[in-house]
Parts: C-alpha cells; structure tokens; sequence
C-alpha cells in the first residue's frame, strides 16, 4: 500500500463505509453500526480494525458469508446468564447488539455473562468494553480469532490471537480501557516488515519448525505473549467464548479467508459486574481515579515521557482525530469513493491474507 494519506472527518469517513457496505446489500442498521465502529477505530489510531478492513467484509458479504436478515434471539439461561444467537450477521452488529442485555442484566443481578454465539469478526474490543463502562458497569469482553498462533512449544498453529480486554468507570474522564490480542504481533506487522525489507524481533513468529524466526518471509505462526503464559490466556478466551458456547474452538475456529460464502460461527462473550454490588460505584470511580493519579505520578523510566494507564493514547489519538480528522491512506479512500464492490483479494486464502 502507498503512503500518501488523505485526511477525512470521523463524519465523512463513517458515511464512505456504510456506503460501500450498503453497496453489497447489506441491510442499512448493520452497515450503519458496522461504520460506527470501524470509524472508532480509525479515531483511536487502531488502525488494524478500521477502513482498511472494508474491502475484506464487502467481499466477504457480497458472496454469502454473512447473514444479512439473521434470525437473532436472546436465550436468557438464567438470572445472571444468556446467549446471543447471531445468525452469522455481520459481526460488529451483533456483538453490539447484546450490550444492552449485559448492561440490564448486570444491573438486575449483580453480574452478566453473556455468549453471543455465531458471528462473524467482532474487530476492536475497548469498543464494547468503553460502552458498557460507561454505563457505570466493570467490562469484560473477549472473542475467537481465527488460527495463526503455536501453542507454546509448538510447530503448527492451533489458537487465533483470541483478544481479551476490560473497561472501567470513572469520575474524572472516560473510562479506563485495556484492550490486547494475545499473539505478540499482528500479522500485519509482518507484512509491514515484508514491504520495508527489515527483520523482525525474534519473539514475534516461528518458521514451520516452530523454531522462533527473525526473517518475516519464514514466518509460518506468531507466538502468544509472554511463551506458556499468553498461551493460557488464548485458551481462556477460547473456553469462554468458544467452548462454552459451543461454537467450533482451538483448531477448529473457521479461518477468515478460507470460504468467504460460508458463516464463521465465531464466538464472543462478554462478564459484566455491577460494582454497586461490591464497594458501591461512587466509591469504585474514586478509586479508579485515585489508581490514575498515581500511576501518573510515577517517575518515567529513561528514555519515556510519562506513564500513560491503559487505554489513554488511543483516547488521545480519538480526541484529536474527531476534532481534527484522521489520515487514511490514499488508495482505502479511493476504493471506498469507488464503484467496485470489492476486488476478490481474499478469497481462499490460507491462514495469513497478503
Ligand atoms: P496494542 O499492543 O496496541 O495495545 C495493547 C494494550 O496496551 C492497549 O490497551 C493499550 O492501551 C496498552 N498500551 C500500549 N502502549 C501503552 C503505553 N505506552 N502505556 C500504557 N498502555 C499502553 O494492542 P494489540 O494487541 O495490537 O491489539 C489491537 C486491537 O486488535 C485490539 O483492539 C484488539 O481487540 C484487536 N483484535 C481483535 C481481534 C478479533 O478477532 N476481533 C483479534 C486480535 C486483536
């Protein structure tokens, strides 16, 4: 992909999205949703989960492989406890689409746990997370990605970079957000270190060996975070929001490329904890501010600005790009303002799309 970028609006960005997305007939509410989060994303300067996934989507819900008048149904199995049946819409849509049952649960009971079982790309999870922190409530939310990943010790992937993240409220700014794959790297760091001729830090992939790799050509899987440790939280994920849900899990899990007419299946769950029921929210957003000042305080290391808490740059990044605009890059623009629907770039492509 070129370098030159175009500056556009969160406004005029969200409107290129749905376009293209209503384009492939998908139904205005899901395209409309759809852009809302790509366009936070891109704000955030997540840049991985944004425009540049249009294409992909287009393609994949021009050619079947998202339902676009799903049979959703909220199965509520218990006081504290539900499914979201997806249908294999569009993922971003449904995913939002059970926040206000979490949120009401919650608030009933004390808690929610809540699958939503069968969708498909759910993108950037602080997106959920922050919406349902700011309605006073401690998030939780993590979901299936497809295989790229060895377990540790391993020669061939078995989990994806299953992402896990946490909001939660405060008095003094919006609140606190973490939000991380469980792979060291995204594969797009390797296409990157590809395109610019460079090698890559040798924690980030193995060759198909399994033996770790410094040259992104040979890359054949990435690495959990921090060896056997990242490797117990990918299964976490996947024992919460695929196992337990009954969804295809571990190896299992579709690939994102493979059959682009089909449905995924994934899943995505979301624990959500009243903090009224705990220490009482006024007191809870007093000590999340109170842990914010202190981390603040803290001296730098050398060679770092500040200490930043979680979620704070992307918070930054959003404030300014809604104010000021966001750079996209020149040929996602000129695809969104196009008449193309898609290219067939994805199609039957194996575990990594180039
Ligand atoms: P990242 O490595 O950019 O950030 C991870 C976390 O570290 C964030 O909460 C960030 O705020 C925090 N952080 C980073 N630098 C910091 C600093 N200097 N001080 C304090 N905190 C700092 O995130 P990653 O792992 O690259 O994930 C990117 C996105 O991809 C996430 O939104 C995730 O949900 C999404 N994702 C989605 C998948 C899906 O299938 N739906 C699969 C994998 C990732």
């Amino acid at each position: 992909m070129s370098e030159k970028l175009i500056k556009v609006t969160a406004e005029e960005l969200h409107g290129l999205i749905k376009n293209k997305l209503m384009s492939t007939g998908m139904p205005d509410a899901m395209a409309d949703e759809t852009a809302n989060h790509l366009t936070y994303a891109d704000l955030r300067g997540v840049h991985s989960h944004g425009a540049v996934r249009v294409e992909y989507y287009s393609e994949r819900a021009a050619k079947g492989g998202v339902t676009f008048e799903p049979d959703m149904r909220f199965e509520k199995t218990g006081d504290s406890t539900g499914i979201l049946h997806g249908d294999n819409a569009q993922g971003h849509y449904v995913a939002n689409e059970a926040i206000p049952y979490a949120v009401e649960m919650a608030k009933e009971s004390g808690v929610a746990v809540i699958g939503v079982s069968k969708v498909s790309h759910t993108g950037t999870l602080s997106y959920y997370v922050n919406k349902i922190a700011e309605e006073g409530l401690f998030a939780i939310a993590m979901c299936q990605s497809d295989p790229m990943a060895v377990p540790f010790g391993g020669a061939e992937v078995y989990y994806g970079t299953n992402p896990i993240a946490f909001a939660v409220p405060r008095n003094d700014g919006p609140p606190v957000c973490f939000d991380m794959a469980t792979t060291v790297q995204a594969w797009g760091k390797i296409l990157d270190a590809r395109s610019k001729g460079r090698s890559i830090p040798d924690d980030w992939a193995v060759d198909d060996r399994g033996v770790a790799t410094t040259d992104p050509h040979n890359v054949a899987a990435l690495t959990p975070i921090a060896g056997a440790k990242g490797y117990g939280l990918m299964m976490l994920v996947d024992m919460l929001s695929g196992v337990l849900l009954g969804v295809p899990h571990g190896g299992n899990v579709s690939s994102m490329y493979a059959d682009l007419s089909k449905g995924r299946d994934l899943g995505h769950t979301y624990i959500v904890i009243d903090p009224e029921r705990f220490i009482g929210l006024e007191e809870f957003k007093k000590n999340v501010d109170a842990t914010v000042d202190e981390l603040h305080a803290i001296r730098p290391a050398e060679g770092y600005d500040q200490i930043y808490y979680p979620g704070e740059r992307g918070l930054i990044r959003y404030t300014n790009h809604l104010e000021n605009g966001v750079e996209i890059p020149a040929e996602i623009i000129d695809y969104l303002k196009s008449d193309d629907i898609h290219y067939d770039n994805y199609d039957g492509k194996g575990i990594f799309a180039e």
